[in-house]
């Protein structure tokens, strides 16, 4: 027995040092209670365990530690997924990126009917996409859940953000997607059919970028945030072979930092994209480049190097 007082929900918020929806999270997590009940009930003593939780997280949290990380979910596209120090925390950019992919993605090829129903069935081949370095899964899984006619490949260099990411597939009840450990490319096996879209957000900092040093950043894997001395290098090495993982008339859709728009523009014109353009974010920003493979099929056809 600490001999303490015992706290109320409202004192432990008040006492935390914290922006409110910040101490809020935190006590909902803690307290295994919806926000409502801790507005209604705050008066009312923690008990001391759970009282000393709560300061042990917002100290951590003070101490710049993702609130993601501390609750171990972020929500993305409206759903919640587990996270944990080995992958990024979702970023809302990400979202826009989600939705420019379901935005490129050829229409719905369905509408065929079962003799004797009115149901329209699925005839078509499911079209093949891919997200490379999906750390939490969210891009794949959030695909996969909108339409159930595409078939989903996802890699990941790093073997503890394939188990978040199989594990969050799992628990949201994903169609089956095929995970695969590697760098960029060569994760996948030897003749994997081409794609009809690849989708990345990848890691696009310097190494020597000052934001790595940031509170915000600092606790999440380097990995997933730089990526050699200029930042570019994990976008060049997933564009430069692109022609070779597309089907004709694929689209290539990339993440990136909102200085670099012209030169992923570059990258992507250079491999031998058509239709290249760059999206701004919700702040005005550039933030996605997309490129398409042109419809008119090559001989011979390029191969993977
Ligand atoms: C910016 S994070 C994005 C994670 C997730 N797709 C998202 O949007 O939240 C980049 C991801 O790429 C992975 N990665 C870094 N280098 C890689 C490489 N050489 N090959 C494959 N994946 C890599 C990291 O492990 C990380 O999960």
């Amino acid at each position: 027995m600490s001999g303490q007082p015992a706290r109320s929900w409202d004192a432990l918020q008040a006492a935390a040092g914290l922006p409110r929806l910040d101490a809020r999270a935190l006590l909902e997590h803690v307290s295994g209670r919806p926000r409502e009940w801790l507005v209604a009930h705050g008066d009312e003593p923690a008990i001391a365990p759970v009282a000393e939780q709560f300061d042990a997280l917002a100290a951590r949290r003070r101490a710049g530690e993702p609130l993601a990380y501390l609750t171990g979910y972020r929500e993305f596209f409206g759903r919640r997924f587990t996270v944990n120090r080995h992958v990024l925390v979702p970023r809302p950019e990400t979202e826009g990126l989600v939705e420019a992919a379901l935005k490129h993605l050829p229409a719905r090829q369905i509408a065929a009917q079962a003799p004797g129903s009115r149901a329209a069935v699925d005839i078509a081949a499911p079209l093949r996409v891919l997200d490379l370095g999906t750390g939490s899964g969210i891009i794949a899984i959030t695909l996969a859940l909108a339409r159930s006619d595409l078939c989903l490949t996802a890699t990941d260099a790093s073997a503890q953000a394939l188990v978040c990411a199989q594990a969050n597939a799992e628990r949201l009840s994903a169609p089956p997607i095929d995970w695969y450990q590697g760098d960029w490319w060569a994760a996948l096996p030897p003749g994997t059919p081409r794609f009809d879209m690849v989708v990345s957000n990848p890691p696009y900092l310097a190494d020597d970028d000052p934001h790595l040093d940031d509170p915000a950043l600092r606790h999440e894997p380097t990995g997933a945030l730089a990526c050699g001395p200029q930042g570019l290098e994990a976008i060049e090495q997933i564009v430069a072979p692109i022609l070779a993982h597309l089907l004709p008339g694929g689209w290539l859709l990339l993440e990136h930092g909102f200085k670099q728009g012209l030169d992923v523009r570059d990258r992507l014109t250079q491999a031998g994209l058509s239709e290249v353009v760059t999206l701004a974010d919700l702040q005005g920003l550039d933030r996605i480049s997309l490129g398409r493979r042109p419809c008119i099929p090559v001989w011979p056809e390029p191969v993977p190097v």
